[in-house]
């Protein structure tokens, strides 16, 4: 089986692409480096030991595209390519639009005219907004607050009318919480540019001495010590949920929307504790005020993919840790070498 990984040479998209390849999948890179280095992908084939097929383009291109479906024969693709920071998005939300959902709807019109009718989406905790309760199901009320959230909404929905339109597609939509982790290798991991903003790479650069301190976004939410609560998931999990999601996508008879989650929530406070263990390193931190638009809670109730992809997360925060750090002191500077 043929797979074609759209920003497979991305965090998530790499780890996932070794588990395809060890799996015994053919598989097609598609990437636009916008937010990726080429150093990632020499670092899978070092990992799988086998050169890797890479297509450089973009997914607003039907050129590029056209390009890769009519040189291989693809059965199946995993749309991992977009952006990603909400802060950026609502700076330049029509960037965050075109890429993301007018890129996404590119996708789909040349997947269409080549038969190909299987995506794996990428979409985002983010969906659900504000929840009410915790842990999350997949059927809570849907809300977005920001352009990011707002564009995989639309792409969800955009998702389920080409369904409606056209039965023969098999859709899966996967709402990640907090990816966090690496290849146990410490050669692929995370590399943002620039500051940081997520929690994880933070932590981890102060702890190898990048950064000076952590700023803790509020501590007087309503949780167990006032600091925002997550769902962490290790990549390599979460990769795994998608060849679990492939493997079945056959059989789905109408697309299906499915939290990647641990459905353990962790403090940022916790969550410094842990790397501190794990990394025998102190990150230093202060309390700052609240981020705009945090929420206290968030995590999964990951029971339907265990029902349906026969799918758990197996590692746990320390192992998440563990190998955040070894990727992070092997690679100071990231991809950067
Ligand atoms: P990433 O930025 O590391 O990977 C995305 C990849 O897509 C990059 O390699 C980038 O160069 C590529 N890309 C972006 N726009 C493109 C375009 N127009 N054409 C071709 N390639 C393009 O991000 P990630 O953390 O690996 O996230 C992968 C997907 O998962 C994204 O869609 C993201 O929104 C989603 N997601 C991520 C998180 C998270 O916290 N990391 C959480 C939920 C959902
Ligand atoms: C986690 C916790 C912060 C940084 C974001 C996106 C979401 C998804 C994942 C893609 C919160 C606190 C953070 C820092 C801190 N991405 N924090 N200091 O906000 O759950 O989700 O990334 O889909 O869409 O919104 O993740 O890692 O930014 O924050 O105190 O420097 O850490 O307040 O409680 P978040 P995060």
């Amino acid at each position: 089986m043929k797979v074609l990984v759209t920003g497979g040479a991305g965090y998530i998209g790499s780890h996932t692409v070794v588990l395809l390849i060890d799996a015994g999948y053919e598989v097609v890179v598609f990437d636009n480096f916008s937010n990726a280095s080429k150093e990632s992908i020499r670092r899978v084939e070092a990992i799988v030991g086998k050169e890797i097929v890479v297509v450089e383009g973009d997914i607003r291109s039907r050129e590029d595209l056209a390009k890769v479906f009519s040189s291989y024969k693809i059965d199946a693709v995993i749309h991992f390519a977009g952006l990603k920071a909400v802060g950026e998005s609502v700076e330049q939300p029509l960037r965050y639009y075109d890429n993301n959902v007018n890129g996404s709807v590119v996708l789909c019109e040349v997947m269409s005219e080549y038969n190909c009718k299987s995506i794996i989406f990428s979409s985002s905790a983010t969906v659900y907004g504000d929840p009410h309760t915790t842990p999350i199901l997949e059927n809570f009320p849907l809300s977005a607050t920001n352009p990011y959230g707002r564009s995989k909404l639309m792409v969800e929905e955009i998702l389920r009318d080409v369904y409606v339109s056209d039965n023969e597609w098999k859709i899966v939509l996967l709402r990640y919480f907090n990816p966090v982790g690496a290849h146990k290798s410490g050669s692929i991991g995370e590399d943002p540019n620039g500051l940081p903003n997520n929690l994880m790479p933070f932590i981890a650069q102060t702890a190898v001495g990048k950064r000076e301190y952590l700023s803790v976004f509020g501590n007087n939410y309503d949780t167990v010590d006032g600091t925002g609560v997550r769902d962490y998931i290790h990549v390599v999990d979460l990769a795994q949920g998608h060849l679990n999601a492939l493997d079945r996508i056959r059989n789905f008879n109408e697309p299906m929307t499915i939290n990647l989650g641990t459905g353990n929530g962790y403090s940022v406070l916790e969550m410094v504790e842990a790397f501190e263990k794990a990394s025998a390193k102190k990150v230093p931190y202060t309390i700052a005020e609240r981020r705009v638009g945090d929420i206290a809670t968030c995590f999964a109730d990951p029971s339907y993919a265990k029902e349906v992809l026969d799918w758990e997360a197996t590692r746990g925060i320390d192992e998440m840790c563990e190998d955040t750090w070894r990727w992070q002191s092997q690679n100071p500077n990231g991809y950067i070498i």
